[in-house]
């Protein structure tokens, strides 16, 4: 069991016979999910991905990562949203969030494509400028307009630096497998193309292709990361709300949210599970927030937020609770030195591990927090590795699927991202979109 579930610090927020209450609602979610009938079950490709994934693409993704390894000091990984987070969050969480400033074998990881922002972009140019670099293309639709700005730029980079052909040899294309704009120019082009299932969405997609290049790229072990995924489909496929952890997790969360708690905190210990922050609210947002429902997924890290967001978490409006993720021994730690003047005071934390002063500011917030009126749900984690990582990822997307069926939404689609497109294309003059444009630009200058 590598993720395990305290419930310790909840006892003054749920009666044991609430959760018996929502042992029907959870079979019943259990058995849609199982059987493929619920909501979205086109979807569902992510559920069993960790032990019935394509053996020979996970090879040819082992061997790309050696490639770019051996001839590039620069990778550019393009996508957004579900084709980005996983990858950066996994990458940070298994190496560091300093991981492209660290001494290493591999190549510096960057990520484009994920906002239109004209600086950054400006910016990641000026990296690869004079470097040996790759791109790896992430778009399932091969038509979102970020990437695809992206990667015309950086195709165009590389042309220029390596000619046509050589160019093709450093795009990686991971798409759908048949369809889509970049799937047609990656066969037209002779790219190396990676495929992302048509029943695995966005969101969902960190344990394919989308997330195992890049990852691979950083060095990272993806064998145990998919280890650690199959086992975790292992223990989460027990129907029995005592017994699943998972499950549990999911019920806390709906349980919380009808008392009126309409956010959930996730937060963590070490300044690594930034971006795994990130992935999770992206996961929960997209597939829980519709239909005028489901939790705001919001996120922390302390010590550093509890200097931000401490005070209102605190004593602010009773509106959240807090996941916490207790990371049981740091990737690495450091040993306080006693100081014979002690002139900054500090001796008290001498001659002990800087995870103990971390534990303890642990121990401390929760106790606060609860005493404060927070529900605090504790996931313990034995460490960060890619192992526990795989576990805990697919942790999520199944606490997730489940609390969307209780909820009772689709967890699989987002028919809310597409109005701000809609609108930018109209506001950009794209054709087919002429009939909005004249209202849009009459309210904006209203
Ligand atoms: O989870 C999702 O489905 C979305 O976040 C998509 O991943 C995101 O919009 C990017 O889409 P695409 O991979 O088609 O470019």
């Amino acid at each position: 069991m590598a993720v395990k579930l305290n419930e310790k610090y909840l006892k003054t927020f749920i009666r044991a016979h609430e959760m018996q209450g929502m042992e029907g609602v959870v079979a019943l979610a259990h058995k849609q999910l199982n059987e493929k009938t619920g909501l979205g079950s086109d979807f569902l490709g992510w559920l069993d991905l960790p032990e019935n994934y394509d053996r020979d693409e996970f090879a040819r993704i082992k061997k790309a990562a050696e490639k770019i390894t051996a001839d590039s000091e620069v990778l550019i990984v393009i996508g957004i949203g579900g084709s980005y987070l996983g990858a950066r969050a996994a990458i940070e969480a298994l190496r560091s969030p300093l991981y492209n400033s660290l001494k290493k074998q591999t190549p510096e990881i960057y990520f484009a494509g994920n906002s239109i922002s004209p600086t950054y972009l400006n910016e990641l140019i000026s990296i690869v400028d004079g470097r040996s670099f790759s791109v790896n293309v992430i778009s399932k639709s091969g038509t979102t307009t970020e990437p695809a700005l992206a990667f015309r730029v950086f195709r165009d980079l590389l042309e220029k630096k390596y000619g046509e052909q050589g160019a093709k040899d450093r795009i990686y294309a991971t798409t759908d497998a048949k369809r889509g704009t970049l799937k047609k120019l990656a066969d037209r082009q002779g790219y190396k193309t990676f495929v992302i299932a048509d029943d695995v969405g966005g969101r969902f997609s960190v344990l394919s292709a989308v997330g195992l290049l890049p990852i691979a790229c950083a060095g990272c072990d993806i064998d145990a990361l998919m280890k650690g995924a199959a086992d975790a489909v292992s223990e989460y496929a027990n129907p029995d709300l005592t017994q699943n952890p998972c499950y549990r997790y999911a019920a806390l969360r709906n349980i919380f949210y009808r008392k009126g708690r309409k956010a959930e905190m996730l937060v963590a210990y070490e300044n690594s599970f930034a971006m795994m922050n990130e992935w999770y609210k992206q996961l929960y947002g997209e597939s829980e927030g519709k239909d005028k429902k489901g939790l705001l997924p919001v996120s922390a890290i302390f010590s550093t937020d509890l200097h931000s967001l401490g005070q209102y978490i605190q004593d602010g409006s009773e509106i959240l609770f807090e996941t916490v993720i207790d990371i049981q021994t740091p990737q690495k730690d450091f040993f306080l030195e006693e100081e014979a003047e002690n002139s900054d005071g500090l001796n008290f934390l001498a001659n002990r591990n800087m995870s103990e002063v971390n534990r303890k500011a642990f121990e401390g917030t929760v106790l606060a927090h609860v005493q404060g009126g927070v529900p605090n749900i504790v996931l313990e984690i034995p460490a960060l590795n890619e192992y526990e990582l795989g576990y805990l990822i697919y942790f999520f997307e199944k606490a997730c699927a489940i609390s969307g069926y209780i909820l009772g939404v689709n967890p699989f689609d987002q028919p809310g991202v597409e109005s701000y497109k809609k609108n930018m294309f109209a506001l950009l003059g794209k054709a087919g979109y002429e009939a909005d444009r004249a209202e849009l630009e009459k309210l904006l200058n209203e």
